[in-house]
C-alpha cells in the first residue's frame, strides 16, 4: 500500500528540514521581523481534498508562525448578553488575527456560523474553529441529570440519551461537549456529585464508555456526533471535606484503583478530548502535572486526542503555589502535556515568551498543534467548516417528540423507589382527592438542574401538570406551595396542612433549588434547605398517607422522612419531562426500577460513607465499645448503594459458580435465576459483587464487577449467567503493580449492596 504519493513526500521531506533548521536559529529580532512579515503574507489555501491527513497538517504546520501556532492552543469563551451571544471585542481581535483555536458557549447557530465566517475568511491561514459547550445532560432537549441517569444503570439508554443531546449541538454548529464528568464522588456535600455517575468505579466506568460512544458515534466526520471530553482529570470528586475546589490526598493505589479507571475506560471508548481539573494531587496541581498527563494519560493508556484545562486552571498554579507568575504557570503547564489553555490567556501572552528564551521549546508547541489540527481533521472541519453549520433547519432539530420520548424514558428509568409502606403507591388514577403540596409541586424553574445547556425552562413541565394530566377527570387535585425552597417563613403552612385534610393522600414535592448542586455549589448540611423539613413534619400531623417526591442534585439526609412518611421517590432533577415521568411512577403507568448508584447517609456525620468500605482491624461490633463505629448512630447508611424498589417482587436463586477453584488464567461463570413473584411486570437490577477475602494488602469488602437489569412477566424466570474473567480479580498492590493474588475471593449476588447471596472461589497459580 502506498502511504503517500510522491509529491507529498517530496513536500514532508522539506517541511521537515526546512523549519528545523529555521527553529534551530535563535529567535532574533530579524527572525521575529520575519514571523511578522509572514503573518502578512497571505497563502494560497491548502486544499483538504487531495492530502492524506498527515501531509496536510505537515503543511500547515510549516506555514505557521509561532503566535499562529499558539493561537490553536487558545481557547476562549462567548459571553451572553441581552441580545444573545456575543464576543468580547479584545476576544474578535484575537479572532481575526489568527490567535484562537477554538471557542465556547457559542451557542446559537447564526452565531457560530459567523464565528466560522471569520475564522475561515479573516484569518491568514483559514484554520476552522472548533466550538465547544457544556452539553452535561441533553442540549436543548434536557436529560435528568448525570446522577439520575445513572440510577437506570441503562448503558444504552444513557447512550442513546448523549446521542440525542450530540444530535442537538452539532445541529446548531457544536462540535464538541465537555462531558462526560466521570469524577468518582462519595461526598455528598460535594455540589458536583450531580454531574456524575456516583460512588462506584465499575459502574461509573461502563456509564462513561456509554456516554463517550453516544456523543461521538462512529465517525466522528459525520454531522450529527460531536468530541467528548472526559473530566475532571483527575480525583476533582475527591475534594477534601466537600468544598468544591478543594486538595486532594490520597496514596497512588487509591488514585488508580478508585479514581482513574473511568477516565482510563474513556481512553478504551475512543474518547477524543480530556480536561484537567482544578484540584492537586498530593501536592501537584493536574494542571501542573506531567506523570498525570504525560506519563500515565500519554505513554501508559496511549490517548490520542487532545488536553485542554478546566477554565483559567493554568492561572490558578499561582495562588496554588507552584508558580510564582504566569510565565511559570504557562511553562509548567505546557511541559506537563497541556494542549489547550482554557480562558487563563496564558499560553497566548507567555507562551511566545518562552520558546524565545529557549525554555520551552517549539517541538512541544508543535506537538500540542498537530493533536489540535488532527481533531479539527477528523471533525471534518478542513474540507468543509461549515460542515456542521446549517442555521435554517437547525431549530427544526431541536426539542423533538422523539428527542423528548426519549428524555422521558429516561426520566421515568431514574426514578428511583426508596420507600412504599403498604404498597401505597401506585395511586389510585381515580383518587377522590389529591393534596399536591410544596415548593417544588408546582415549579417550573428548578426542573432543569445544574447544567441545562440550552435549555429552556419554559419547555419543562411541572409534576403538578403530570398529575393533572394522569388522573381521572373525577378526581380532585389540591395545590399549595407550602413553603419556599429555602427562607424560613411557615406562614403558608395553614394552607398546606388545610388542603391536606381535605384530601386522601398527600403529595408533597420537596428538595433543593436547582443552583444547589452543580459546580461552586458545596453544602455542609444535607438536610431538606428551609423549612421544609418542618412543613412535612405538618403534613405528616393530619395523618394522611404522604408520598415524598424529592428534587434535589445529591443524596440528603431524610431519616425522619424515613421513619415517618408513607412513601419516598428520589427524582434527582429529571430535566423537560420531569412532570409526566413522575405522574407515570406514582400511578403505575411506569413501575420504577432505578436503583441508587450512591450511598444515601443517615447524616453528614457519616461522610464519606461508600458500600465498597475495608473491613478495619476491629470491624463493627455492637457488642464491643472498642471497634470501629459511631456510639450515637449506627454504621450503616440510611438506603445502600444498588438500592431501590419497584412495585412487583423478586427473588434471586443462590447464585452456582461453574466451578469453585480454577487457575488464574480462566474464567468462572455465575449463574442465578431471577423470578418475578408479584403482580405486575417488573425490571429488576442484579448485582455481582466481588471480596478478595486475603491479600498483601487490604481490600474492600465488597465491589461491584458486573450488573444485568433484566424485565420479567409476574410469574416468569430468566435465567442470568455472569463471567468472570481473571481482570476482575486484579488490583493494585502496594507498589502499584496490577497483580492477582490466588486465593479465596467471595462472590456475592443480591439486588442491592447490602442484601447479597455470596459464594467462595478459589483462584490457584497456573
Ligand atoms: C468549569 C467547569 O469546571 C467545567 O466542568 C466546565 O466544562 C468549564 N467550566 C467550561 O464551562
Amino acid at each position: 500500500m502506498q502511504l503517500f504519493s510522491f509529491s507529498s513526500l517530496i513536500c514532508i521531506l522539506a517541511l521537515f528540514f526546512l523549519p528545523n533548521l529555521i527553529a534551530q536559529q535563535p529567535q532574533d529580532p530579524e527572525s521575529k521581523a520575519m514571523d511578522e512579515l509572514m503573518s502578512e503574507i497571505q497563502e494560497e489555501p491548502l486544499s483538504a481534498e487531495n492530502m492524506d491527513q498527515f501531509t496536510f497538517i505537515e503543511t500547515l504546520l510549516s506555514r505557521m508562525t509561532l503566535e499562529e501556532k499558539i493561537g490553536q492552543l487558545t481557547l476562549y469563551t462567548a459571553d451572553w448578553g441581552e441580545k444573545g451571544p456575543f464576543l468580547r471585542d479584545q476576544y474578535l481581535g484575537y479572532l481575526k488575527q489568527g490567535k484562537v483555536g477554538a471557542l465556547f458557549n457559542a451557542v446559537t447557530p447564526d452565531f457560530i456560523y459567523q464565528l466560522q465566517k471569520i475564522a475561515v475568511e479573516e484569518t491568514r491561514l483559514k484554520i476552522p474553529l472548533i466550538f465547544g459547550f457544556d452539553v452535561i445532560h441533553g442540549f436543548r432537549t434536557i436529560f435528568p441529570i448525570p446522577l439520575a441517569e445513572a440510577s437506570s444503570w441503562n448503558l444504552d439508554l444513557i447512550e442513546q440519551g448523549a446521542r440525542v443531546a450530540a444530535q442537538e449541538a452539532s445541529a446548531v454548529g457544536i462540535h464538541w461537549t465537555f462531558a462526560p464528568m466521570v469524577d468518582i464522588a462519595r461526598d455528598p456535600r460535594w455540589g458536583r456529585i450531580a454531574e456524575g455517575s456516583g460512588e462506584d468505579t465499575y459502574l461509573g466506568s461502563v456509564i462513561a464508555q456509554a456516554r463517550v460512544r453516544g456523543f461521538q458515534g462512529t465517525d466522528l466526520s459525520a454531522k450529527d456526533t460531536i468530541i467528548a471530553c472526559a473530566k475532571h482529570y483527575a480525583a476533582y470528586g475527591a475534594a477534601e471535606a466537600g468544598r468544591d475546589y478543594n486538595i486532594v490526598d490520597m496514596s497512588e493505589q487509591r488514585l488508580r484503583e478508585v479514581y482513574l479507571p473511568p477516565f482510563h475506560a474513556s481512553v478504551q471508548a475512543g474518547v477524543k478530548t480530556f480536561m484537567t481539573s482544578f484540584n492537586d494531587i498530593n501536592g501537584v496541581p493536574s494542571t501542573a502535572s506531567r506523570w498525570l498527563l504525560t506519563d500515565i494519560l500519554r505513554r501508559e493508556w496511549r490517548f490520542d486526542g487532545f488536553i485542554v484545562t478546566d477554565y483559567t486552571s493554568i492561572q490558578e498554579l499561582i495562588p496554588h503555589g507552584v508558580a510564582a507568575n504566569p510565565a511559570e504557570a504557562g511553562k509548567l503547564a505546557i511541559s506537563a502535556g497541556v494542549d489547550m489553555d482554557m480562558e487563563a490567556g496564558i499560553f497566548q501572552n507567555e507562551l511566545t515568551k518562552l520558546v524565545e528564551k529557549k525554555i520551552v521549546s517549539e517541538a512541544m508547541i508543535d506537538d500540542a498543534v498537530r493533536r489540535i489540527l488532527a481533531i479539527k481533521w477528523q471533525l471534518g472541519l478542513f474540507k468543509n467548516p461549515y460542515h456542521y453549520c446549517d442555521p435554517e433547519h437547525a431549530m427544526s432539530k431541536l426539542l423533538t417528540p422523539e428527542h423528548r420520548s426519549v428524555a422521558r424514558k429516561m426520566a421515568q428509568e431514574s426514578i428511583v423507589l426508596l420507600k412504599n409502606t403498604d404498597q401505597i403507591l401506585p395511586l389510585d388514577k381515580k383518587i377522590k382527592t389529591l393534596a399536591v403540596i410544596g415548593p417544588l409541586a408546582a415549579n417550573q424553574s428548578e426542573l432543569l438542574g445544574c447544567w441545562w445547556g440550552a435549555g429552556d425552562t419554559k419547555d419543562a413541565i411541572p409534576i403538578l401538570t403530570g398529575i393533572q394530566a394522569a388522573v381521572s377527570p373525577e378526581t380532585k387535585i389540591l395545590y399549595a406551595q407550602g413553603c419556599a425552597i429555602q427562607d424560613a417563613n411557615t406562614q403558608g403552612f395553614a394552607e398546606a396542612v388545610s388542603i391536606a385534610n381535605q384530601a386522601d393522600a398527600v403529595v408533597a414535592v420537596l428538595g433543593e433549588a436547582a443552583w444547589m448542586s452543580g459546580e461552586a455549589a458545596s453544602r455542609a448540611s444535607l438536610d431538606l434547605p428551609g423549612v421544609q423539613e418542618q412543613l412535612l413534619q405538618e403534613l405528616h400531623k393530619t395523618g394522611k398517607p404522604i408520598i415524598l417526591v424529592l428534587l434535589n442534585g445529591r443524596p440528603l439526609t431524610i431519616a425522619w422522612a424515613e421513619a415517618n412518611v408513607a412513601a419516598i421517590l428520589e427524582c434527582w432533577f429529571l430535566g423537560t419531562e420531569t412532570g409526566p415521568a413522575v405522574a407515570s411512577v406514582l400511578f403505575g403507568d411506569y413501575n420504577p426500577s432505578a436503583k441508587l448508584p450512591i450511598t444515601f447517609p443517615r447524616t453528614v456525620g457519616q461522610i464519606p460513607i461508600y458500600y465498597s468500605y475495608k473491613s478495619t482491624g476491629r470491624p463493627m461490633d455492637p457488642s464491643n465499645k472498642y471497634t470501629s463505629k459511631y456510639f450515637d448512630i449506627p454504621n450503616t447508611p440510611l438506603y445502600p448503594f444498588g438500592y431501590g424498589l419497584g412495585f412487583t417482587t423478586f427473588q434471586l436463586s443462590k447464585p452456582q459458580l461453574s466451578q469453585t477453584k480454577i487457575t488464574d488464567q480462566e474464567n468462572c461463570t455465575v449463574q442465578v435465576t431471577l423470578t418475578n413473584t408479584g403482580k405486575r411486570a417488573g425490571t429488576e437490577t442484579v448485582q455481582l459483587y466481588i471480596r478478595d477475602e486475603v491479600a498483601s494488602i487490604t481490600r474492600p469488602m465488597k465491589e461491584l464487577r458486573s450488573f444485568r437489569k433484566i424485565t420479567l412477566d409476574p410469574g416468569s424466570s430468566a435465567e442470568i449467567t455472569f463471567t468472570l474473567t481473571p481482570k476482575d480479580f486484579y488490583f493494585y498492590n502496594r507498589d502499584c503493580q496490577y497483580v492477582l493474588e490466588p486465593g479465596i475471593f467471595q462472590i456475592m449476588v443480591g439486588c442491592n449492596s447490602s442484601d447479597v447471596m455470596t459464594e467462595r472461589l478459589e483462584i490457584v497459580k497456573k
